[in-house]
């Protein structure tokens, strides 16, 4: 990516938008990187730091005219509702998700954008293998959410195709942070107990303990973002989503790992209609090909991650803001 790029986060006030955000401003200047929110306000460094604007992700002309006054030249689009939202009102869904990514891919098109697009390990459903899932296998997914990241994949590819549009995908597992609250994923889990312990040193987990999915901390998902990005375009071999593996483990050994570092740590097993989701992804992905094209590396194991997930939400309780 040029260093004067000039870039749009949409979803910029979410989970990984928060994030990729302050880490963009970091990267090409503050003012360059314009945050994108929709209901909920922003505080600190990403309100304060560079500039903020309010739109609807349907509303084209709105998302057009702010890529028009800001002159933006690469879109990284996160806007979205997930999976176990999605699941409650399936047409919200679809008419949010694939909206969305219409909308940015027109624009991209009229005005020659750059776009990231997360798609997820919501792509695969229960008729594929579930360890080290293929790059290339079948797409049924059971979920709303999970049907719209197939069709997004397929816009985006269509995009590419037809019009030239640069757009980069990267298949996500379930993405574990501390700073911003996670917007309603199957995956959020593997926050919420760390939230849990912290609080009160108790979670009820909504996913039996036997349940392995694979997960990614945020440093390396805002990485991947980034280094697919700036990868040149003739190494980039798909433009449906590459698959990305972090770390997978079970919800019982993350609770083991969470009680070694808060004794007494209580934890229960209710599984609510999450699990069929969680039960219907991969355990694990086979992510060779988006090493092999643009040097995908995992930085972060478990152990690693456990204990900065602790060290940022013991601090922040520290001071007041848990
Ligand atoms: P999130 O729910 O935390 O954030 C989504 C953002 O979309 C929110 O900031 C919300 O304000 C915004 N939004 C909702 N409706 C909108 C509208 N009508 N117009 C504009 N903005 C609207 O989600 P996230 O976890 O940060 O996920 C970002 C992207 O990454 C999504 O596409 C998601 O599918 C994908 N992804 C996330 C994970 C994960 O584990 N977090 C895993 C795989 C893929
Ligand atoms: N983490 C996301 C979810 O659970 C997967 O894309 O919905």
């Amino acid at each position: 990516m040029r260093m004067d790029a000039r870039i749009m986060v949409t979803g910029g006030t979410g989970q990984i938008g928060s994030e990729l955000t302050l880490e963009l401003r970091k990267r090409y200047g503050n003012e360059n990187v314009l945050a994108l929110g929709h209901s909920r306000k922003p505080t600190g460094d990403l309100l304060e730091n560079g500039p903020f604007e309010k739109a609807d992700i349907r509303d084209r002309e709105r998302l057009e005219t702010l890529i028009e006054e800001y002159e933006i030249d690469t879109v990284y689009h996160l806007a979205a509702v997930l999976s176990g939202v999605g699941e409650k009102d399936p047409q919200f869904a679809w008419n949010l998700n694939v909206n969305g990514i219409i909308n940015v891919l027109e624009i991209a098109r009229k005005r020659n954008i750059k776009v990231f697009w997360p798609s997820s390990i919501a792509v695969f459903g229960n008729n594929c293998p579930q360890d080290n899932t293929p790059q290339d296998t079948a797409l049924q997914p059971t979920t709303m959410y999970g049907v719209t990241k197939v069709a997004g994949e397929l816009l985006c590819d269509y995009y590419h195709r037809k019009y030239g549009v640069d757009v980069r995908s990267v298949r996500y597992p379930g993405i574990v942070s501390a700073e911003t609250m996670p917007g309603g994923g199957t995956t959020d889990y593997a926050i919420a107990i760390f939230y849990g312990a912290v609080r009160n040193n108790h979670y009820t987990c909504f996913v039996r303990e036997d349940t392995v999915l694979p997960m990614m901390y945020m440093p390396d998902c805002i990485n991947a973002a980034i280094d697919i990005m700036k990868a040149p375009a003739e190494s980039i071999n798909t433009r449906l989503g590459y698959n990305l593996n972090g770390t997978s483990f079970s919800a019982g050994d993350l609770a083991k790992l969470v009680a070694e570092r808060s004794p007494g740590f209580r934890i229960e097993y209710k599984p609510d209609y999450r699990q069929a989701i969680a039960d219907s992804w991969p355990n694990s992905m086979d992510d060779s090909l988006a090493s092999k094209d643009w040097g995908w590396k995992v930085e972060w194991g478990l152990d690693r991650m456990a204990d900065d997930m602790f060290a940022r939400l013991r601090k922040r309780k520290a001071d007041g803001h848990l």
